[in-house]
């Protein structure tokens, strides 16, 4: 077994960095404020709360406007080349703002930069970005910003990762939060960049997942997402031979949590001891992300993905033949570069077979360090925005159909809070992942109430208190 623990020595010198700045931050005359913006997976946002947990025990304000603040943190991915673009968009864009004011903490962090020739350029280019650490150092935060208010600091560690525990967290949410049981992925998928920059696969203990989600209830949080690259792998690594399965049926047994979901799931190990668990504990709710990625034996082989159509097709029927209402969602990557029309046509007919509630559909983006980048293409970029558009299109209307089935229903929601497109409404999912819009007051969030749908969209359903 590895040891993923960092030097207790080491974690009690962040804690002297954190009493360092909090002691510098209270003299100030006003409170200091920070931000973080965060770009990719529901994993990096778990990573940023932790990151806003040590700035509020450093003494900082959260702020979501960017010009009012002493410390500015971009938590970046890395999975495909336009959440990089973004990032290097608007990080440029806060230049003047260092010019402004010299004493301004600017700060990258996360995926993209754990690639070290990435993080270089990025150095160099960009001379007001003053602090980078790769996904390994988030738990050195607190020593890397106080020697960044010296000169710049750049940590970007090549390991296989750690686990650190006792972080300080600030959640986004009171109600709902993302609990990591894992970390990092051994799959190397030849498209992706996960493994290479968020390192081995390894397990936080039962004990430490089990006491964090009971602390969580005790603070009045009802559902948990539990996360990880592939959750499948989860105790793998451990000694205890405990499995995923056996975490589930544990955490459902937490007084005070009301719903568990939990992400991802590798199809080539989804387990009958999973889907049993799954079907028996009340709690967790009828949904599964099972990314196929490609419908096509031979895309699914060159990308590495350990199955093929009809084991997967098996899958499905097991999952619904055990659990009836599952819903069921998807990734899926068009253009791969082997990929031929004949073959994205089998992509076409495997969700037409399967009948996604919902899939996050993306265009094949060429990895740097991956052996897919070396590859060459099949189809021109035309062909591939082609099929890509193609895809949305079937989906869209199996996603309309499904939702059509709820019309006139009443389902039970855990309501999330206002609605980002519309402040009057509120917002809430059902137990299936469903969005559900609805007009009620405040008090109502979060709580588990009944709506009754009176309006069917693609993406969301409408409805009314009952
Ligand atoms: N190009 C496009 N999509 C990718 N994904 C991972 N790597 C790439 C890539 N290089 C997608 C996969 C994965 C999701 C999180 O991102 O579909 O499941
Ligand atoms: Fe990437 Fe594959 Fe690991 Fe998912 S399982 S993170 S797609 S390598």
């Amino acid at each position: 077994m590895r040891n993923t623990a960092v030097d207790p020595k080491e974690l009690a010198f962040q804690k002297e960095c954190i009493e360092k700045i909090r002691k510098l931050n209270s003299a100030k005359k006003q409170m200091p404020k920070a931000c973080v913006i965060t770009y990719g997976c529901q994993q990096n946002e778990n990573d940023s709360e932790r990151i806003k947990g040590m700035l509020c025990s450093m003494g900082y304000e959260l702020s979501e406007t960017r010009e009012e603040c002493d410390v500015i943190i971009f938590n970046t991915c890395a999975v495909r080349e336009n959440a990089e673009m973004k990032l290097k968009g608007n990080v440029g864009a806060l230049k003047y703002l260092k010019a402004k004011r010299k004493d301004v903490i600017i700060g990258v962090c996360g995926c993209m930069v754990q690639q070290k020739e990435v993080a270089e350029i990025l150095h160099s280019k960009f001379r007001h970005v003053e602090l980078i650490f790769g996904t390994h150092a988030i738990y050195k935060f607190p020593q890397l910003l106080l020697e960044a208010k010296k000169s710049s600091v750049m940590d970007v560690e090549d390991c296989d990762g750690y686990i650190v525990e006792d972080i300080p967290v600030r959640h986004d949410d009171k109600y709902k939060a993302w609990v990591s049981v894992m970390y990092g992925c051994n799959n190397f998928c030849t498209y992706c960049v996960v493994p290479y920059v968020r390192g081995r696969e390894r397990s936080r203990t039962f004990e430490n997942v089990i006491a964090e989600i009971t602390r969580l209830a005790e603070d009045g949080y009802k559902e948990v997402t539990l996360l990880g690259q592939n959750v499948n792998s989860y105790g793998k690594d451990l000694e205890d031979g405990k499995t995923f399965a056996q975490l589930l049926r544990a955490v459902n047994e937490i007084d005070g949590i009301e719903r568990i979901r939990f992400a991802t799931s590798h199809p080539k190990d989804i387990s009958d001891e999973l889907i049993d668990a799954m079907a028996e504990c009340k709690k967790v709710c009828p949904q599964l992300h099972l990314p196929v990625q490609a419908g096509s034996n031979k895309v699914l082989k060159d990308m590495n993905r350990s199955y093929t159509r009809e084991k997967y097709l098996e899958t499905i029927k097991k999952v619904r033949e055990k659990i009836p209402n599952i819903a069921l969602s998807t990734d899926i990557i068009v253009g791969f570069p082997t990929e031929t029309v004949e073959d994205f046509k089998e992509t076409v007919s495997l969700v037409k077979e399967v009948r996604y509630d919902s899939m996050f559909t993306f265009i094949y983006s060429r990895r740097r360090g991956t052996k897919a980048a070396t590859m060459d293409f099949v189809l021109s970029e035309e062909q591939i925005q082609k099929n890509f558009d193609e895809l949305l299109e079937v989906q869209n209307k199996i996603s309309r159909e499904i939702n059509e089935t709820y019309a006139g229903k009443t389902v039970e929601i855990f309501v999330d809070g206002y609605s980002k497109n519309d402040p009057e409404t509120l917002q809430g999912r059902t137990p299936e992942n469903k969005i559900v819009n609805f007009k009620g007051d405040s008090s109502l969030i979060g709580k588990i109430i009944n709506i009754k749908i009176s309006e069917v969209r693609t993406w969301s359903l409408n409805g009314e208190l009952e």
